[in-house]
């Protein structure tokens, strides 16, 4: 069985050529290109291709796949926004994705963002290395005591709910469904109850028509003064020209995100040498508030290794007809 692997990085050839070692049945190549209309042609003669969140899983990349005979697309990552499902079952094509490859990756990740705009690490770091010891600009406040407002408590929501709780925090959280587990010490509340009570928001639901920019002024304004925002989950949760408004606002005490709206081109590049033109990222980044990692929640020795061996037997599995919860067409 042929795998075309798009948009390959040295970690992805080093944690799914392990893997691969259980899998002698997958010929894997791996190519540096992203996945979109024009690259999908070169799945000419593949069984199946590997792509990421910042693919291009369109309508017309699906058709183009299907023309030269793909009949698997393996999303090698939990989110499938970026994936035309409708499509893709019309086309008879099979998706499958890793859904939980290792939550606790994630929300170890937003619970550091939340510490490092907190505490301002970021600035802190870089003034020390100045020789600069003064304490200017680095108040912050305890996570103790205060109220933690989790939106989305799945797998990775709920570890976070956990780790807040582990900070002593109270745990508030909002979802469409209550996660039994969490029924001894979390507390469900509507969104904007929500929004008036928590001290920081953490966001873990994924990104769908009803969660698009559920981030808005409207909400921010709802919000406490000096709440800490953190998005690890998708950029479009938050729009992000009401963000900076909502920062100009004086809303937040510190934004964390390691998802943003415009990161689609930026997420593993090296963009350094170029200038933004029209940048809404530059903008945030010249906040002293605000912190952006480029999507790296799932970026743990721990994920790669699940993420890799769970992409594999995806592929065995939809060749073998077999459907799952991995299934998202
Ligand atoms: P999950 O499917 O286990 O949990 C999502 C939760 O969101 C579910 O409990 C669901 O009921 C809830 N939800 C659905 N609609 C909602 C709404 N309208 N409002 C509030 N909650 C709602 O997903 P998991 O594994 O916890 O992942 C969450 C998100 O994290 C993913 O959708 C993905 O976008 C993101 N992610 C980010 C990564 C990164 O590297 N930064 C890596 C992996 C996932």
């Amino acid at each position: 069985m042929k795998l075309l692997f798009y948009a390959a990085k040295e970690y992805d050839k080093k944690s799914f050529g392990l893997a691969a070692e259980n899998y002698p049945d997958i010929e894997i190549e791996y190519i540096d290109h992203e996945l979109e209309p024009i690259t999908a042609t070169l799945a000419k003669g593949y069984d199946a291709i590997c792509a990421f969140v910042s693919a291009d899983v369109s309508g017309d990349t699906l058709e183009i796949l299907h023309e030269c005979g793909v009949k698997a697309v393996l999303m090698r990552c939990a989110g499938f926004n970026n994936v035309d499902t409708n499509k893709a079952k019309e086309l008879g094509i099979v998706v499958k994705r890793v859904p939980g490859y290792s939550p606790e990756a994630v929300a170890e990740l937003a619970m550091g963002l939340a510490l490092a705009v907190n505490r301002r690490l970021y600035k802190a770091y870089n003034k020390v290395r100045e020789n600069d010891y003064t304490l200017k600009g680095l108040r912050g406040a305890n996570f103790n005591g205060k109220t933690a407002g989790i939106v989305g408590t799945g797998k990775i929501g709920a570890i976070m709910c956990r780790i807040c709780r582990g900070f002593g925090m109270r745990v508030i959280a909002y979802d469409v469904y209550q996660n039994p587990e969490l029924a001894d010490f979390v507390e469900y509340v509507s969104l904007d109850e929500l929004f008036a009570q928590s001290d920081l928001i953490s966001l873990h639901c994924p990104l769908m028509d009803s969660t698009y920019h559920m981030i808005n002024i409207e909400s921010i304004k709802k919000m406490k003064d000096g709440v800490i925002l953190v998005n690890t989950s998708r950029g479009a949760l938050i729009n992000t020209t009401e963000l900076i408004e909502g920062i100009r606002l004086n809303k937040f005490h510190g934004v964390g995100l390691d998802v943003y709206e415009e990161e689609t081109g930026n997420v593993y590049e090296d963009r350094s040498d170029e200038i933004m033109m029209h940048s809404v990222t530059a903008r945030l980044l010249a906040f002293p508030n605000v912190m952006i990692t480029s999507h790296q929640g799932f970026y743990t020795v721990e994920a790669l290794a699940a993420i890799a061996e769970t992409t594999l037997q995806n592929m065995i599995d939809a060749k073998n007809g077999v459907h799952n919860q991995n299934d998202v067409a």
